[in-house]
């Protein structure tokens, strides 16, 4: 035997004893892989040791040449064996014991809206002060919702621009205001509800517009109930849904079925008064129209103005949510889009 022919001989059987040790202990697809490339890949250990037959002394060459042949099915060979081992083990895990270290499989769950959390919370905060939740119909008679309310049929909210007529005096309404009325109709005082309901203009979808959108109306009426009680009701509405920290103030306004009327501001949510883009640099967000309630509309529906007083408010969920959670464009409230829904469930 040669030097050269006998040291390659050597390290041929060294070369398959690693191989099929690495082989056979491989536990995953990867790690066969990784053990294929090392051993019989084309830059392999095998190869390298084939590449250097040629400087073998020709008598031998025929028999080294065989071994590394030997060498390399049996490596093949314990390679598909293995693979096909690892497949059947694969498929037992996957039909026969379960593998309990796998985290499950998170099951899809819907959400509350977080428009109508935010109703529902409203709704919740003003049961607390002996608020009944009611509702009333969304096709209303122009009566309910302009004339009972002291609005008269020439007021530019009961224009057919602004208003959907289904007919010369039935409409879809504008507010949930009527439904003031139809409470004060059926019920005596002391009265106290809060309406959520939808209400609709003919306004087109922009981002801060609806032509149905969400309200909440409220009102309140009994012997002696005086201004204020009226604020600080909802003074104690804004600190509950806001938080303690959130300011309120009452600013005079008009509605034709209070007086005085007042709109009502918060403390901004999100620059907490110093002025940014959400409050438009004013430091407050409106919230809601209010005031108390106007004798004309106790008269329209058969109270006793000189008995009863109370007041009244309406605000937007829709716009409140935007503001709680930096929405800016109402449009995403109505697509129904799961992957912007999904992150309020
Ligand atoms: N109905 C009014 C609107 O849609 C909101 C409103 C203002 C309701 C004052 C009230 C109120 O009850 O007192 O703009």
């Amino acid at each position: 035997m040669t030097a050269v022919g006998a040291s390659l001989l050597e390290r041929l059987d060294e070369l398959e004893g690693k191989g099929l040790a690495a082989i056979e202990a491989a536990g995953t697809g990867d790690a066969l892989e990784a053990a294929r490339v090392t051993y019989l890949g084309r830059n392999g250990e095998l190869a390298d040791l084939m590449g250097r037959i040629g400087s073998v002394e020709p008598d031998v060459r025929p028999r080294v040449g065989q071994r590394a042949n030997a060498v390399k099915t049996a490596l093949q060979e314990a390679l598909e064996t293995r693979a096909r081992e690892l497949a059947a083990g694969a498929a037992e895990q996957v039909d026969g014991e379960a593998d309990l270290t796998l985290p499950g499989r998170r099951p899809w769950v819907g959400g509350v809206h977080p428009v109508t959390r935010v109703i529902d919370e409203i709704c919740d905060i003003f049961r607390d002060l002996g608020f009944t939740r009611v509702q009333g119909p969304e096709i209303e008679t122009t009566w309910y919702n302009f004339t009972a309310l002291n609005i008269p049929l020439d007021h530019p909210a009961a224009d057919t621009m602004d208003t959907f007529y289904l007919d010369e005096d039935v409409i879809l309404r504008t507010h949930t205001s009527p439904v003031q009325a139809r409470v004060m109709e059926t019920h005596e005082p002391p009265v106290r509800v809060v309406v959520p309901g939808l209400a609709y203009r003919r306004d087109s979808f922009d981002p801060s517009h609806a032509p149905a959108f969400e309200q909440i109306e409220g009102l309140a009426v009994d012997e002696g109930i005086d201004f204020i009680e009226f604020r600080s009701a909802i003074e104690h509405f804004v600190g509950r849904f806001f938080g303690r920290d959130t300011g309120s103030r009452f600013r005079p306004s008009f509605y034709p079925f209070t007086e005085p009327s007042a709109e009502v501001d918060v403390t901004c949510t999100v620059c907490r008064g110093s002025g940014c883009p959400t409050c438009k640099r004013t430091g407050w967000i409106t919230i809601m129209g209010s005031g108390m309630v106007d004798p004309a509309v106790f008269e329209a529906i058969g109270y006793d103005p000189e008995r009863y007083t109370g007041y009244a408010f309406g605000m937007g969920p829709g716009r409140i949510a935007m503001v709680r959670h930096g929405i800016p464009d109402m449009r995403m409230l109505y697509d129904g889009d799961v992957r912007f829904l999904e992150q309020f469930a």
